[in-house]
């Protein structure tokens, strides 16, 4: 491998109360992929905004090129060759796609008006578009693109603007098993031309697939690097938690009982021409996979009363229930863990406490008075059962890592004594060590009684963690697994609709 171009050396970091960074060393060479893996809150994100000029660090320095800097500012940064793939991507949705590729850079006509030249704006973008393998057109619309394709442009315009280092923090969580498979294409040719990738993911089966060398932290720290051939599954976690992990499926205490929530020939509008009928029992995890877009989120909106049902009816303990809102649905004890915990789940300005309380000020909401003794207590307790790593409860919910947002919002819905709960990608963006922890949490309402529905992408997660499973295809269901005929490749056929007999 090639000498390193980029060196963070001895970098510490620290926020009120928090030491997110203590030390850390990190070099990347040219075309080297590394590996940067932890735990929520080990400091993966904020090491990276220390080297996109984001953060400064309180102390250490980032040697460019043999050049010692204290801190970088974002220009200088982008200037030196970093380009930030962020996970809220930065694009203008009213423009196309060259003009984002080439914001702030565009080829200009001259003359008095000096207009941008469109015909040379799109030409100059098509090489970058190509590059990463882009499957649509300079001129097509922003807003057209999914998210994947979003993500793909990102990495054109870093290409764009020179990028010899691309960070990409968490860039899988929200993509299908394809899209995936596409951006770790995309990743190997920027290798091949050069072009250094540092690449964050809880998915160590990506890491495993892409990475040259792999840099752990624990708690801030750097706690063992891995070279190529030492890279497995197990070293990773015993590296990031210190300890083996346990086998994922604990059985349920007792058998699951008779049917709580029944969902018959239900509607959405998503797939008006389909109808699901599914059977939610008493002390059951019952898993719901298929791929993304298969219509799994809508239905759950549906039966949260978010979306209005167009047909069918759903049935709660032997009668008919109407839910047309959500606070139908809280007052009835079915809740819904949202999966974009930014946009449904937290108030990120607020404390840990009030957004734990949240839904319990909503049934209480006769009550003037608030027991901020009675919200910080039960804070407290849902935050030491999660492990959600922070100071203390008033801390402002958006000053958590990302994986801790979760555990904030599963503790919000926890504390409210549910009868069914429909759990949608609840492990998305959390560690290993935590994703253990909320599987626990799930057995143990499920064997006090709780239907639990838990909506997820990850093969891994359903197979393991799930007593049957419901696979969805398009708006249907495409067959129903009891646990002795679980495997990756019959869930495969089912979510993309191949039919079993
Ligand atoms: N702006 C901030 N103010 C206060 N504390 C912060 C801030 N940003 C991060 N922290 C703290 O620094 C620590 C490291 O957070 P960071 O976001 O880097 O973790 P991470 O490894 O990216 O975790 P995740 O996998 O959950 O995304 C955490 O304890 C976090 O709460
Ligand atoms: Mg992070």
């Amino acid at each position: 491998m090639a000498k390193a171009f980029l060196e963070l050396i001895g970098i510490d970091k620290s926020y009120p109360g928090v030491q997110a960074l203590t030390g850390v060393s990190l070099s990347v060479a040219p075309g080297e992929i590394v590996g940067l893996i932890g735990e929520n809150g080990a400091g993966k994100s904020t090491l990276m905004k220390v080297l996109g000029g984001v953060v400064s660090p309180s102390s250490g320095s980032i040697r460019l090129d043999g050049q010692d800097h204290a801190s970088l500012t974002v220009k200088e940064a982008i200037g030196a060759g970093i380009a930030f793939v962020h996970q809220e991507l930065n694009l203008f949705d009213n423009l196309d796609v060259a003009a984002n590729v080439f914001i702030g850079r565009e080829p200009r006509m001259g003359g008095p008006l000096n207009l941008i030249n469109r015909r040379r704006l799109r030409a100059a973008a098509r090489p970058f578009l190509e590059r990463v393998g882009c499957d649509f057109q300079p001129e097509t619309s922003v807003a057209e693109l999914s998210l994947a394709q979003r993500q793909q442009l990102e990495i054109a315009k870093a290409l764009s603007l020179g990028a010899r280092v691309v960070i990409m923090d968490e860039p899988t969580s929200s993509l299908t098993i394809s899209e995936t498979n596409r951006l770790l294409d995309v990743i190997r040719e920027l290798k091949a031309s050069g072009v250094s990738v540092i690449f964050i993911s809880h998915r160590l089966n990506e890491v495993e697939q892409c990475a040259d060398r792999v840099v752990v932290l624990r708690d801030g720290r750097v706690v063992g690097e891995l070279d190529q051939a030492s890279i497995r599954h197990d070293v990773m976690i015993r590296m990031m938690i210190g300890r083996d992990l346990r086998e994922l499926y604990t059985p349920p205490a007792e058998p699951p009982g008779d049917g709580v929530l029944d969902l018959v020939a239900v509607r959405t509008s998503t797939y008006p021409e389909q109808s699901v009928s599914l059977s939610l029992k008493r002390g059951e995890i019952l898993g719901l996979a298929g791929l993304i877009g298969a219509g799994r989120t809508e239905l759950a909106r549906a039966v949260f009363g978010v979306d209005r049902l167009l047909g069918g009816g759903i049935i709660m303990n032997g009668r008919s229930i109407v839910v047309a809102s959500p606070r139908d649905a809280i007052d009835r004890g079915i809740y819904l863990v949202p999966e974009d915990r930014k946009r449904t789940g937290l108030i990120l300005e607020e404390s840990i406490a009030s957004n734990i309380s949240l839904p319990d000020l909503l049934s209480y909401a006769k009550l003037t008075l608030v027991s901020t003794r009675r919200e910080k207590r039960n804070a407290e307790l849902q935050c030491k059962a999660l492990g959600v790593k922070t100071r203390d409860v008033a801390t402002i919910v958006g000053a958590l890592s990302g994986g801790n947002q979760q555990k904030v919002v599963l503790a919000k819905w926890l504390s409210m004594r549910p009868k069914v709960v429909i759990f949608d990608e609840p492990t998305r963006g959390v560690d290993v060590g935590a994703k253990t922890e909320i599987y626990k949490l799930m057995r143990a309402l499920a064997d006090k009684g709780v239907a639990i529905l838990m909506i997820s992408s990850d093969l891994e997660e359903v197979i393991g963690v799930s007593d049957r499973m419901a696979v969805m295809h398009e708006g249907a269901i495409a067959g129903i697994l009891e646990r002795d005929r679980f495997s990756e490749e019959a869930v495969m056929l089912l979510a993309v609709g191949h039919v079993t007999h």
